[in-house]
Formats: C-alpha cells, structure tokens, sequence
C-alpha cells in the first residue's frame, strides 16, 4: 500500500485508508486529503473541469463504505449535489476529504 503524506505528519495529524474499486488500489492518506488527490496519487484518472471548485461535478464519486469518514458536505458542495442531482451515496472528490478509511469508485474505472 503507498502512503501520501499531502498535508503534513501523517502521525500528528491523522489518518485513512482510502480503497478504490473496482481495481482494488490502496492508500493511506493524512487525515484532510481530498478523494481527487488520494486517487491520483495512485494513478487512477478523475474527471474535471472545474479545478476542485465545486462547480463542474466530473469529479464525483460513489461512496461504497465509509461516508461518516468524509468530512462534512458545505454549501458550495451541497449546492453542486442538488443542482447535478448526486445519487445518495456519491461526493464531490475534490471537496470531500478523508477522516478515515473510506471505499470509493466512479462509473468510469
Ligand atoms: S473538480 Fe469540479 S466539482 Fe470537483
């Protein structure tokens, strides 16, 4: 499993496991990464346009375990779901960020 340290001590600061499916690639990630950058830094492709903003909504993920180890959904995000009609278990990766082990896909990997 490889280890992404974006933030800062991942031993101060916290961390989580995030698994991508269906490859079943792996990474631990300090605590306040978002989705985007732990998908990334595993070399999978996520889709935007926008540059993390909460305006285009290519970047979103389905959420297959762990949601209460996301932070919190803000406004510009909740806004992005209601408008684009986010299913109930799918995130904006690049406002959700890791609290805690957490498994993700998207329909295109
Ligand atoms: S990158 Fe555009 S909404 Fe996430």
């Amino acid at each position: 499993m490889s280890t992404l340290d974006l933030f800062g001590d991942i031993e101060q600061s916290g961390s989580g496991n995030v698994r991508f499916e269906p490859s079943g690639r792996r990474i631990t990630v300090a605590r306040g990464t978002s989705l985007l950058e732990a998908a990334r830094a595993v070399g999978l492709p996520v889709a935007q346009s926008c540059g993390g903003f909460a305006i285009c909504s290519w970047c979103r993920m389905q959420v297959l375990s762990g949601w209460e180890n996301l932070s919190p959904i803000e406004p510009p995000e909740a806004r992005l779901i209601q408008r684009e009609q986010f299913a109930g278990n799918e995130r904006a990766s690049c406002q959700a960020e890791v609290r805690g082990d957490v498994t993700v896909t998207t329909r295109y990997w």
